[in-house]
């Protein structure tokens, strides 16, 4: 089965508590659904340049750049939205406004409208990701699927939550029309949701306040992520001093009494930290949720560290 089959949504939403890996997943999943032969975007909408910072390219400008090409063949475009330059599209595209639009620009009204309505601001960045999603050219659509590497678990759900907020701003006109449509594109069975965590309790307890914020907007979740995720270093015997010292000794280690009590008290520790994951696991799980999972790579994260992610969610079921 193709991964596609498997991530069927065409907007992939990368949330997730700050720190978690948003960006890094949101790009190796970006890889990941190009494979062989796709074409993909990864967008970015806080302005902090994080995918270039990642790919190691130069700051994105408001334009569709191939950042990266995928294992048989394929292609990652990255983009990041501007606010501004969105509004500006988006008013020349409705108003026909043309040159205007850059005297708008220089009066600052442009400033004013996306820094006084936070909600409007939302519904640009939102649409212009949604415009990219359903873009077709010659029958064909542009991107097989765009991935955003979303705002934090703790504003997602207003930030996908446009009409609400819009609808106080705008009661008439196309700017209604466009959250209408927006919101209506972010409840359907193109966009999917998923949320990026560690093995840790606070990003736990975010990813489950967001499950909750989500289902309650109707919005899908569509995967947890748990990432960064520590290969298990010790069997789930006891680790007994007596154990050990054998260990030790089978080793050709030195096994005298201070080694030994200094082992014991690290293997102990790492068992308990181990149980805590187990128990963070299970209550994900209890969330009904496909969880899928990435290993910590060490190192750091580079282009060939990315490539190993994309596999690994490649793999996924
Ligand atoms: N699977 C991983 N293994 C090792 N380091 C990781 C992994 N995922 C993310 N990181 C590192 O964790 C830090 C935070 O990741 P980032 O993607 O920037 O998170 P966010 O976008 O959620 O703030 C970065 O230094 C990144 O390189
Ligand atoms: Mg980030």
């Amino acid at each position: 089965m193709v991964l596609r089959d498997r991530w069927p949504a065409r907007l992939h939403v990368v949330t997730g508590k700050g720190g978690t890996g948003k960006t890094t997943v949101a790009a190796a999943l970006a890889i990941a659904l190009a494979s062989d032969g796709q074409r993909t975007l990864l967008v970015e909408v806080e302005g902090r340049q994080g995918i270039a910072q990642l790919f190691g390219t130069p700051p994105l400008p408001y334009a569709e750049i191939p950042v990266a090409s995928a294992p048989g063949g394929g292609e990652v475009r990255a983009l990041a939205v501007d606010p501004e330059e969105a509004l500006l599209e988006y008013l020349d595209m409705f108003y026909k406004l043309g040159r205007a639009g850059k005297a708008l620009k220089r009066f600052g009204a442009i400033d004013f409208a996306t820094t006084i309505a936070p909600g409007m601001r939302d519904v640009l960045l939102t649409g212009k990701v949604k415009e990219a999603t359903t873009r077709a050219e010659a029958g064909h659509r542009v991107y097989d699927a765009v991935i955003l590497d979303a705002p934090p678990t703790g504003r997602i759900g207003r930030f996908l939550n446009v009409t609400a907020e819009t609808a106080r701003l705008a009661r008439l006109g196309p700017i209604k029309t466009q959250s209408e449509g927006v919101a209506a594109f972010l409840r359907s069975p193109m966009t999917a949701v998923h949320i990026v965590t560690l093995l840790e309790e606070m990003p736990v307890q975010e990813t489950a306040d967001a499950v909750a914020d989500l289902t309650t907007l109707e919005i899908s979740v569509g995967r947890i992520i748990v990432n960064s995720v520590q290969p298990p270093l010790l069997g789930t015997g006891k680790a007994t001093r007596t154990e050990l010292r054998k260990a030790l000794v089978a080793a050709g280690l030195p096994a005298d009494p201070g080694t030994v009590a200094g082992l014991h008290t690290e293997a102990k520790a790492y068992l308990t930290r181990r149980e805590v994951e187990e128990t963070l696991r299970d209550e994900l799980a209890a969330l009904h949720h496909d969880l899928v999972e990435l290993p910590f790579i060490p190192g750091g994260i580079d282009r060939a560290a990315l490539l190993d992610l994309a596999d690994a969610l490649r793999s996924t079921q």
